[in-house]
């Protein structure tokens, strides 16, 4: 990737995927990865020996994501499969880090089952880390509500990332 294609990524993908600690090795899943910003960033921090599984459930981003991340996917560093999170098969002990960028199933509706899933496919230690940016920050407060109300109700314990805006909120939830 060159400089301006780095620069031409959001501020707030950039913050997420520093936010995350990434180190060598380490096996990733992101959900509903869009266009494939976050993973281009992300294959980086996790090579030689690291891998990502993508979940999208837009046949269009996945197309998308695919081809900005050919490199990664030529050296066999990233999965991507074309599914709503309801459906993907996640094996248990698999990731060291989940991770999602402005996914709003978290706070719009039930996903009970899908976080029981998300932790059940954490390695002991691993991190589940979910990240938004919403227009104002009151509508950012509300989604913080929501969410942590949803991870703690699966059982998950929450900590908030510090984040650069008030528009911005981050949390970082151990199984
Ligand atoms: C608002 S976009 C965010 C894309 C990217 N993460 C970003 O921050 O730019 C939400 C993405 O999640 C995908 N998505 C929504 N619900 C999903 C689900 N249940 N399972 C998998 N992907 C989902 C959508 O197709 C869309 O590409």
């Amino acid at each position: 990737m060159g400089n301006a294609e780095r620069r031409a990524i959001p501020k707030r993908i950039h913050w997420a995927v520093d936010s995350m600690d990434l180190r060598p090795g380490q096996q990733v899943l992101e959900i509903g990865f869009g266009n494939g910003m976050a993973i281009s960033l992300v294959h980086k921090l996790i090579a030689p020996d690291g891998h990502i599984h993508g979940i999208e459930q837009s046949e269009v981003q996945v197309e998308r994501g695919s081809s900005r991340n050919s490199w990664a996917h030529k050296h066999g560093m990233l999965t991507l499969e074309h599914a709503p999170l309801a459906t993907a098969e996640l094996r248990p002990d698999r990731y060291d880090v989940v991770f999602a960028t402005n996914l709003n199933i978290f706070w719009t509706g039930d996903v009970s089952a899908e976080l029981a899933m998300i932790k059940a496919s954490l390695r002991p230690g691993g991190t589940f880390y979910l990240f938004y940016e919403e227009p104002a920050p009151a509508k950012t407060e509300q989604v913080a509500a929501k969410v942590t109300s949803a991870l703690e109700t699966a059982g998950f314990t929450v900590e908030v990332i510090p984040s650069p805006t008030p528009t911005q909120w981050g949390v970082r939830a151990a199984g």
